[in-house]
């Protein structure tokens, strides 16, 4: 956009009167707001925008990985996400999708792609200070894997509205084998008087009182926090039947084995999973 923007500069300073000078400047111009869409300003980028893609960050991604894959690196991710913020003693939850995972027995939708997790504004202003664009080693013995990740918080998250949409997330955590990631939002106030309502930038509004205290729970294995009213969370957020309804999917959760668990069709090729609830 730079160099259009100064060719428009220079035409109009070179040629103010001339016809064709004009119509050049209005093609330009043309040209300006056609390409200016909302990737423009984006930081986080993806290698698509299907649901099998948009869960990679571009600048790790090779391939998409087996389920097998997918799994392992998530369980990771959140371990050693959850871990680091610990040793930080930055305080972070876990949110959407992955919240909704913990309701149901602790772990990670066996069909989810990402995960979600906020943090207070606060904690998002200590991260850009601090401790943006840290690379972290995790070896998860019980895993049997080490892993790398870069924990790397956008320049845009200071701006606390929506905006066009390109910058809601304010941070990630990417697994950098493979460009899978965990996805930080930050929540504040964004009334001056009043601190009752707090927002993330993709219009998910809570109620303070529903979110602290935080409640202090284990996921995936680890310690981890939840927000203190999550069931009415969940709830606003999925409906009521997110909570028991015990067939997503293509999966049943077991209620004796605490598990969900996958349903094959007969005759039918298990297909792909998508990434609802993330
Ligand atoms: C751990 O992973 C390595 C390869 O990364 C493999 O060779 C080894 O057998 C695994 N160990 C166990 C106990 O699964
Ligand atoms: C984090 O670091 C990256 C790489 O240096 C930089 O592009 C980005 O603007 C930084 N984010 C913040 C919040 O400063
Ligand atoms: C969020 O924190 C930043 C940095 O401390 C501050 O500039 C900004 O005003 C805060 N925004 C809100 C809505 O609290
Ligand atoms: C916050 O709480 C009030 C009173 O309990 C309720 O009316 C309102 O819907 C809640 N807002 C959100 C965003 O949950
Ligand atoms: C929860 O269910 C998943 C399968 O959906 C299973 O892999 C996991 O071990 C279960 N977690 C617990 C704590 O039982």
């Amino acid at each position: 956009m730079w160099c259009i923007h100064s060719a428009i500069r220079n035409i109009v300073h070179g040629a103010r009167n001339h016809s064709l000078m004009r119509t050049l400047f209005l093609v330009l111009l043309l040209a300006h707001l056609v390409l200016t869409d909302e990737t423009d300003n984006k930081y986080f980028h993806e290698p698509g925008e299907d649901d099998l893609h948009r869960h990679y960050d571009t600048r790790f991604f090779t391939d998409l990985v087996s389920d097998e894959e997918r799994q392992l690196t998530l369980r990771a991710i959140i371990r050693a996400y959850l871990l680091l913020f610990e040793n930080f003693q930055l305080e972070t939850w876990i949110a959407h999708g992955t919240l909704l995972g913990w309701y149901w027995n602790g772990s990670i939708l066996p069909w989810d792609w990402d995960l979600d997790v906020q943090v207070t504004n606060a904690t998002l202003a200590a991260l850009a200070q601090s401790h943006n664009h840290t690379s972290h080693e995790y070896h998860s013995p019980e895993l049997n894997i080490t892993r790398r990740y870069l924990l790397d918080i956008n320049p845009w998250s200071w701006e606390r509205v929506r905006g066009d949409g390109a910058n809601i997330i304010d941070g990630r955590f990417i697994d950098v084998s493979n460009g899978m990631f965990l996805d930080i939002t930050g929540l504040a106030a964004n009334d001056p008087d009043t601190t009752d309502i707090i927002e993330c930038k993709n219009e998910h509004r809570y109620n303070s009182s529903d979110i602290f205290p935080l409640r202090e729970s284990l996921f995936e294995g680890v310690s981890a926090k939840v927000p203190y009213a999550y069931a009415h969370v969940l709830a606003e957020e999925y409906s009521n039947l997110a909570l028991t309804q015990t067939n997503f999917h293509d999966h049943n959760f077991d209620t004796n084995q605490g598990e969900w668990q996958k349903v094959t069709v007969e005759g039918e090729e298990a297909t792909p999973e998508g990434g609802a609830y993330s």
